[in-house]
Formats: C-alpha cells, structure tokens, sequence
C-alpha cells in the first residue's frame, strides 16, 4: 500500500489485566496478540509500520523483529503516543493508519476498505466505527444531525445522552499526516483520566472545518479490545470461531467445534474429522481423510499422513506419523519418525528425553506395537518388526527388520518369523 504508513500503539502497560507482562504480549492460542495485528497489515500490503513501546518495551523490540519500534518514555495517553513517531516520520505528507495492539482480530479487508475510502474521499481522518448492543468501555462516536462526525467522547468523559450512543470506536484510524500532527498539537489532558487522547483529534478536525469519514464494519466480533483477562477469554473465542470456521469449509469436520481448540498455523485435509476435546497446535499439518480425537492432544511440529487414526488421550510432539498409521489409545510420541500401516498399542510411550536432551524414535512402516511398550531414544524398529506387549527397548537397541522382540529389556524371540506382507 503506496503512501501509508501503519501505527501501532502498543506502550500501555494494561493495568486491568492484572500482569507484570506488556498486555500486547499475552497470546491468543499460543501467539502474542500483536502479532495478529502484524499479519493482517501484512495481507493488506502494509509494510512500513512503526510499533510504539512504554512499559517492558525491551520486551517488546525482541517480539518485533522487523518492525520498527520508538519509545514512549512516559505513558501520557493514546494521542501522546503518536507525538513519539512525528519525530521519525519527519516531514513525511502521506496516510498515517493508526491501530491498537490491544485490538488484535481487525481483519486485512476492513484494514483495506478503510484506507481506500479515506484515500477516495480526500478525508483528514476516516475512523473505522461498529455499531454495538453493549457498548460499555469504548469512545462514542457524536454525529451531528446530518450525520457527519463532530467528535468522539471517551466513556468516562461521556455525559448521559452521550454514553447511550451504541456506535464505538473501534480505534482504527487513517489519517493525512499533516493534519494528525497539527490537531494533536491542540489535545490537552482535560479529562476524567487525565491523558492527552489520541480521540480528541477528530473534535479538533471537526472544529477546522476539516472532513472526516467512517466505514462501519458489521462484524462486531473483529473490534473486541482486549483490555482485562475476560476479554482475553473472548477474543480466544471468536479466534477459536474464525479458525474453525475456515477449516469447515475447506471440507475438514469438527464434530463439536466448542470443546475443541485448534490454534493458527494448522492444515487439514478434508474428511478428516476432529472428535471433541481435542487440542491441535500450531505448526501442525494433518492429512485427508483421518480421524483425531477424542481427546487428542497435537502440541507444534507435527505432521499426520491421510487416512490416520489417532484416539483418546495420546499425546503428539514434533513428531511425523505416516499413511494408514493408527495411535488410539493412551500414547505418548515424542521427537518421533513413525512409518505407514504402523499399529501403535494401547499405552505405548516413547522415552525421548534423557534428562539432558531430546533423543529420536524411528518406527519403520508395517512395525506392530503391542501394548504398554516403552521405547526409550535414540532408537529404531526395523520394517515389519513386532514389540510384544509391555516390552522396554533401551536405547541404541534397535529392533532388526521383521523381528519379533519381548521382555525388559527387549529381546528378540529366537523363534522369531519374519512378519512377511
Ligand atoms: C481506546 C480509545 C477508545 C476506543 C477503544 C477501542 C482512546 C483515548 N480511546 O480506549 O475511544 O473505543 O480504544 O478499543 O484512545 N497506549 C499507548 N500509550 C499510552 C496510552 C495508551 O501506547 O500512553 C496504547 C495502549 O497500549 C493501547 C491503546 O493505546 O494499545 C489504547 O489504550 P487503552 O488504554 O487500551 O484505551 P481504551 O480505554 O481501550
Ligand atoms: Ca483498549
């Protein structure tokens, strides 16, 4: 996006979280939410963006690595925040899209419908706005009766016929550099809260005459601030809502898509189908046509074949597991290469860590496990090999091809036959 350059205001410590951590910084299905807000002006072709950071803003720099980040040294508000950029932007005369890391689930397209209604209408300010049923804890926009914005009123600072008003903020903003700059010079901290707010601006436009425009978006779900851990909690579920939402209708079913969580960042073929209280984490791809769940536990680094079965309360880590291959009950596979058509008994555990490092696990196609088998890495089971129930294979004790081994420790069965298929 030619001529725009996208603001992050991210220094507020948010106190009502309760949290030594920035606010920006708390994850949303195991990703800092900022980062959110980082992909989508991503995928609206928005590549010049500065952070602002206050409070743990070293924090912060290391969780923005290509972004640029300046210092709000004392936090004053929302509107002195911006102030900080004007120093790096300079004499810069284009857009300036201003949005809140405390506001992570804004879609690319209204990020993009947004600027190109204010660049179409040569507007000073375009201010995305939503209509809300509750809309407790967010600035109200003012019209005046012919509909034009006059200005927004912090719901601390709104008077009763003001704090009625159901049309928020959504804290999205575009603005003409100039004219941010100039009207900021005329914000003072003459409110409930005592902070020069960024919000005031449009007030202070409205007064010069100035045009300002709105889109209004009809998801309301995509606007939620996040600003207390309840917040948090919702915004995880309509997150939750999106993802799911997106994997059924590529073809994949979730038979109960409350109780399950699948994190960003997953792929799944379609007719799979994910069993409740299943738990999928990022990273992780899974083939067509399998069955996870219930109770499926995929942690990140994982990749499932097609036609896969794995079942209650098995636990997967970095782990990839080939075509036709079935984990159903009560396992543990971790740090481990398992084949196609591999049977992976009831309780089958893989001891991959030796207290200092993670050690790896290689099942070979056609291996049968039997139950309660405990593989303890660095090790390897031969094609076609058989491990009799409750059997311990230490470490570099691997199982030859087709052999058939028993006891604690393993011990290949002298009768062995090779397991021909
Ligand atoms: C803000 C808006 C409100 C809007 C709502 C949308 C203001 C004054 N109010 O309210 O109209 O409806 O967001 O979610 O802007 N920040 C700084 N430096 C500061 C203070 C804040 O960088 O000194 C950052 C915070 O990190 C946060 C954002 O600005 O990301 C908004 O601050 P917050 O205190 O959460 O404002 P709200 O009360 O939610
Ligand atoms: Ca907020």
């Amino acid at each position: 996006m030619k001529n725009t350059v996208a603001v992050i205001l991210a220094a507020g410590r948010g106190t009502r979280m309760k949290s030594d951590r920035p606010k920006v910084l708390h994850e949303l299905l195991g990703k800092p939410m900022i980062l959110y807000l980082l992909d989508s002006l991503k995928e609206a072709g928005i590549t010049d963006i500065i952070a602002v950071a206050g409070y743990g803003s070293e924090r912060l720099k290391a969780a923005l690595k290509e972004v640029k980040v300046v210092t709000q040294k004392e936090l004053l508000g929302s509107g002195d925040a911006i102030l900080q950029v004007k120093r790096i932007l300079g004499r810069y005369s284009g857009d300036v899209l201003v949005l809140y890391g405390d506001t992570p689930l804004i879609r690319y397209e209204t990020i993009k419908n947004l600027i190109t209604r204010h660049k179409g209408s040569s507007a000073s300010a375009t201010i995305l706005t939503v209509t809300l049923s509750d809309p407790t804890g967010y600035g109200r926009i003012v019209r005046d009766d012919k509909g034009h914005i006059v200005k927004i009123v912090e719901e601390g600072d709104a008077r009763f016929y003001e704090e009625v008003i159901k049309e928020i903020n959504a804290g999205v903003y575009c603005f003409k550099a100039g004219d941010l700059f100039e009207a900021l010079s005329g914000v003072r901290p003459e409110n409930k809260k005592k902070e020069y707010y960024l919000t005031d601006v449009i007030g202070i436009l409205h007064k010069y005459g100035k045009r300002i425009e709105s889109i209004s978006s009809i998801n309301v779900d995509e606007v939620i601030g996040v600003n207390t851990r309840r917040d948090l909690a919702a915004a995880t579920r309509i997150l939750k809502g999106y993802i799911s939402e997106d994997l059924m209708s590529n073809g994949v079913t979730i038979q109960d898509p409350l109780s399950t969580v699948i994190y960003p960042d997953v792929r799944i073929g379609k007719e799979t189908i994910i069993y409740p209280y299943t738990i999928i984490e990022s990273d992780v791809k899974i083939g067509e046509d399998c069955r996870i769940g219930p109770f499926t536990h995929i942690r990140p680094r994982v990749s499932i074949g097609d036609e896969v079965e794995i079942g209650n309360f098995v636990e997967l880590v970095r782990t990839k597991v080939g075509d036709r291959t079935k984990v159903k009950h009560h396992t543990y596979l971790g740090d481990t290469v398992v084949g196609k058509d591999v049977n992976v008994g009831a309780g089958t555990i893989t001891a991959n860590f030796d207290g200092k490092k993670k050690n790896e696990t290689v099942i070979e196609d056609g291996v049968f496990i039997g139950v309660g088998a405990i593989l303890i890495a660095p090790v390897r089971v031969g094609k076609n090999a058989v491990v009799g129930a409750g059997c311990v294979v230490p470490k570099n004790h691997n199982v030859p091809k087709g052999a058939t081994v028993v006891g604690v420790p393993a011990r290949v069965l002298e009768r062995s036959q090779r397991r021909e298929r």
